[in-house]
């Protein structure tokens, strides 16, 4: 998966992406990120990339034209037009579900603004989607791109060492992840849970769910309650005459 990002700060995208995890996928080929400055588009000869606002109000806004260019020079380079991105506060919440739908793309152009923002044209014109990562403003759409790209390449098949270790994340499967334990058995006088100490899947994997759904129901309720809609509990009987047919002889 290829990851082009347009930027006035290409270096901070590239050094905070270029550590761990993602630089080995980058070794391993899985995923590419491109850093396009878009001050390298602009046409005038101060390379200035922002104006005034019409109609007034404070700060300065990132011009129609090199924003446009940069993006129209990267869309010609790929073999076919790429969904292209624009992070701003005002747009539909980055979520797990959106992360697992971009991984599905092969090429995803994303495009960071400044100042107070980019003329509205250039992004018409563009087609860009818009993506927020949380009701809060930044000083600019390069740490929300990174996160995007973070979250995002983590799920390209063999990013991850463990496969499934992506799946039992938290929003996986729409509820918080369970707490987890590591040696030693007893550290500063707390146990380790001794449910995970018996080697009975079954219930170690009843108790995570639980567990999970504790969890989420303490601190995210709004998606304890999704969760519940979606899978409404199975009552005592019909468990029971469920597991009583399934043993049924056929
Ligand atoms: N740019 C500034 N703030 C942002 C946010 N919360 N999400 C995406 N892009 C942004």
């Amino acid at each position: 998966m290829q990851f082009h990002i347009l930027t006035l700060f290409p270096e901070m995208v590239a050094d905070g992406l270029c550590t761990s995890i993602l630089a080995r996928a980058m070794e391993k080929k899985l995923i590419s990120v491109e850093t396009h400055n878009i001050r390298d588009y602009t046409e005038n000869k101060h390379n200035k990339v922002d104006d005034y606002t019409y109609g007034g109000g404070a700060g300065m806004l990132m011009q129609a034209q090199p924003v446009y260019d940069a993006c129209e020079a990267v869309q010609e380079s790929l073999p076919s037009r790429a969904r292209v991105i624009y992070l701003t506060p005002q747009g539909e919440l980055f979520t797990q579900k959106k992360a697992a739908e971009l991984a599905q793309e092969e090429n995803l152009i994303l495009l960071c603004g400044h100042y107070e923002g980019i003329d509205e044209r250039a992004l018409e014109e563009i087609g860009a989607e818009y993506l927020s990562i949380g009701d809060y403003v930044l000083t600019g759409g390069e740490l929300p791109a990174m996160i995007v790209v973070d979250a995002v390449s983590r799920l390209v098949p063999g990013v991850l060492n463990n496969e499934s270790s992506a799946q039992t994340d938290s929003f996986g499967n729409g509820l918080l992840e369970y707490p987890q334990y590591s040696r030693p058995e007893i550290w500063r006088g707390r146990q380790v849970p001794p449910v995970l100490l018996s080697g009975d899947h079954a219930k170690v994997d009843a108790w995570r769910l639980e567990q999970s759904l504790l969890r989420t129901k303490e601190r995210r309720p709004e998606l304890y309650e999704q969760y519940m809609q979606e899978h409404p509990p199975v009552e005592k009987n019909k468990r029971r005459r469920r597991a009583a047919k399934a043993e049924e002889p056929v």
